[in-house]
């Protein structure tokens, strides 16, 4: 793994997560006289190469929202490619994450899913659980609002039956109950095709995000673009709220 210069001075406030929404498949399709899952297949490709410059800059959580719980009202056809796409994609990447040493993880309803790719999705989680350098997420069935729903609905639960006592809901304590509690929040949102919307995309977290939006198609979008996000990233103020300077 080599980096050049301009990599070697991002380390300094590289990010600690970030969460891209990786838009502009179908329109990337189109604009070529393509099918749309030819879109979604590049998009697979670029999401590989940025999982591995993430690896190699050394960011520790990078998020990508592959699949949203809107996303299965889109054409039957189209659904079901997405999850070919999604099978080979695991499939696939399974030896690049055991090489590299990433850890993967779900977040999103699960049982949304075939029960075969479940199981697929969980052999996945299982067989890289023992890394720490970086954890790679997917997002899939997933939507921000239906994380908070199911964290008050299961905090519910466990008071209801006992196990939990009467107690206050304090931001620690809802976040014990989203789908990857030890998830810190994204640092930076990447979203490209030149929509400027969250889209149902970690609500809660997003707090004090920094958005990043280009508006290069998700398979037009390459590692220097990715370097590039990260070094206006580099240049933004975060104040969380206060006042630094008078
Ligand atoms: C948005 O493009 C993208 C999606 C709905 C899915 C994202 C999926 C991938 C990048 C491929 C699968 C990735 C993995 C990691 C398995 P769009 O179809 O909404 O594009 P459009 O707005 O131009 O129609």
């Amino acid at each position: 793994m080599s980096s050049t210069s301009q990599e070697i001075s991002l380390q300094v406030s590289l990010p600690r997560h970030v969460a891209i929404i990786m838009d502009g498949n179908g329109r990337w399709a189109k604009k070529q006289g393509l099918p749309r899952i030819l879109g979604h297949r590049r998009g697979a490709e670029v999401a590989k190469k940025i999982t591995i410059k993430s690896r190699e800059l050394g960011i520790p959580y990078l998020t990508l929202f592959a699949f949203s719980k809107e996303n299965w009202q889109r054409p039957r056809e189209e659904v079901s490619a997405l999850l070919s796409l999604l099978v080979e994609y695991l499939d696939s990447e399974l030896p690049t994450m055991l090489e590299k040493e990433i850890r993967f993880k779900m977040i999103g309803d699960r049982e949304d899913f075939p029960v075969e790719i479940q199981r697929k999705i969980l052999e996945v989680e299982k067989k890289t659980a023992q890394f720490s350098q970086m954890t790679l997420v997917l997002a899939l069935s997933y939507s921000g609002r239906a994380e908070i729903l199911k964290a008050i609905n299961d905090l519910i639960k466990e008071v209801q039956s006992g196990r939990l006592g009467k107690v206050e809901v304090t931001e620690a304590l809802l976040r014990k109950y989203f789908y990857f509690p030890e998830l810190p929040d994204p640092d930076l949102l990447i979203r490209t095709s030149g929509e400027l919307r969250v889209s149902n995309f970690f609500l809660y977290q997003l707090a004090y995000t920094e958005f990043y939006f280009t508006d290069l198609l998700w398979p037009e979008f390459t590692e220097e673009e990715f370097i590039k996000a990260l070094e206006v990233y580099k240049r933004r103020e975060r104040r969380f709220g206060k006042v630094y300077e008078f």
